[in-house]
């Protein structure tokens, strides 16, 4: 008899870094693949659901503007509960360190269903750093039988922590899964990333910084920090700056306030994966405070300045691909001007290195699910 999946994930970042493993069980007849989106992003979530084929069996539709914790994780464990008992699934799959990640596996906790957890063991050591993130991924960590850890050293943060070795699998990060197939399809498929030419145009001849920036412990101080050190490197004749912006409004509202209008900026809206994917490609350089980003710029040979104080996602930086910069915009403009300016710094950083993965993690994934 074919095992049930119920797969359930809210955001962008969980959606990209689950599609290749729901691919591969769609395809795979040992199993029943259900799909549950919370939908805690609306916009975002649907852009990763359009270009990977994914149209999911439930969709709660939770996202509210400037949503709370509170109310977000509520409505969540109500809404997966309801999902749970409708499917009775054999498993439950939740990825990463969302709220909707965190009650998923809750959800599941309390109807007895076992709980697979990809990307999991990834600790920064600081429940503050990344908040509330840290304390989502303990929980799940404390709840899951089946832990597929990218990394060894996120295998290893599980053992410290009395998790059963039986159950913890070192299989790669799926991300790296799904930037090769969404860079080998767009390779095929050149209309995919054509929606950046008018952009590549405008900064000819200009060495491009690509940017992102959205947690929530930066929010206000941090923020504007940010703000400052970007104005002040799009400063340089030689350099733009091209940022989509993330849809929460506490980003939104400070960096629109901060940086519209500049010469040497783009803000631009978020963009679809294969844009996104695009954009790095043609970027010098990466500012971000996003995992997805520290993790697919090493494979992608881009140098990449992470924006937070703390990172679990040390591989990046023992690879020497990324560096933590933190939110002071001294550092940030030091150390991109470095990066733009000494050219022995730059070729030592611009490395392609995998040591997120080898893009085969969610085939091992199904079969550590087969033969739990
Ligand atoms: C969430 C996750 C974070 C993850 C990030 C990826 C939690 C607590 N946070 O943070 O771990 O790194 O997603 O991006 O789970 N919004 C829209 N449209 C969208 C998406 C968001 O308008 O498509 C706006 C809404 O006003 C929403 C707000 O952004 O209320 C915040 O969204 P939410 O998912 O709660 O938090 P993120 O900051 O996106
Ligand atoms: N990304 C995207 N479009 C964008 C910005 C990012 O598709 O405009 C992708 C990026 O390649 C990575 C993921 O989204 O795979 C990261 O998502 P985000 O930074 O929102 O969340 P985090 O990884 O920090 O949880």
């Amino acid at each position: 008899m074919s095992m049930k999946i119920l797969t359930i994930f809210g955001t962008r970042p969980e959606a990209i870094k689950l599609f290749p493993l729901i691919h591969a069980l769609e395809a795979d007849p040992r199993f029943v693949s259900k799909v549950c989106v919370s939908a805690q992003h609306r916009a975002m979530l649907d852009q990763v659901l359009a270009i990977a084929g994914i149209e999911p069996d439930h969709d709660l539709d939770l996202m509210r503007p400037d949503q709370s914790l509170n109310a977000l994780t509520a409505a969540l464990l109500t809404g997966l509960g309801r999902v749970m008992d409708a499917e009775r699934p054999d498993w439950v799959v939740v990825q990463g360190d969302t709220a909707t990640a965190m009650a998923g596996a809750l959800s599941a906790y309390y109807r007895k269903i076992p709980v697979g957890h990809v990307e999991a063991g990834l600790r920064s050591g600081n429940i503050h750093h990344p908040w509330p993130e840290e304390v989502n991924r303990k929980i799940i960590g404390s709840i899951a039988t089946l832990h597929a850890a990218p990394t060894e050293t996120a295998a290893q943060a599980l053992l410290r922590e009395n998790v059963d070795p039986q159950t913890v699998h070192v299989t790669g990060n799926t991300v790296i899964d799904a930037l090769h197939w969404i860079v080998a399809r767009s390779e095929v498929e050149r209309g995919l990333v054509s929606g950046l030419a008018d952009l590549e145009a405008r900064f000819a001849g200009k060495r491009i910084v690509g940017m992102t920036s959205h947690r929530r412990e930066n929010f206000g101080q941090g923020m504007r920090a940010i703000a400052t050190a970007v104005r002040r490197i799009a400063a340089r004749a030689d350099v733009a700056v091209i940022f989509p912006v993330h849809l929460n409004p506490n980003v939104r509202g400070v960096m629109h306030a901060e940086l519209a209008g500049l010469d040497n900026i783009a803000l631009i809206e978020p963009l679809d994966y294969p844009h996104f994917a695009r954009l790095m490609a043609i970027s010098t350089l990466l500012l971000t405070d996003s995992g997805g980003v520290q993790e697919e710029a090493p494979a992608l040979g881009k140098p990449v300045l992470v924006m937070r104080e703390t990172t679990e996602r040390p591989e990046g930086i023992e690879a020497g691909t990324a560096r933590l910069v933190g939110t002071d915009p001294g550092r940030i403009v030091a150390e991109t001007f470095r990066l733009l300016d000494d050219e022995a710094a730059y070729a030592a950083m611009a490395r392609a290195h995998n040591p997120f993965g080898d893009g085969r993690a969610a085939g091992r994934i199904v079969e550590l699910l087969a033969a739990g």
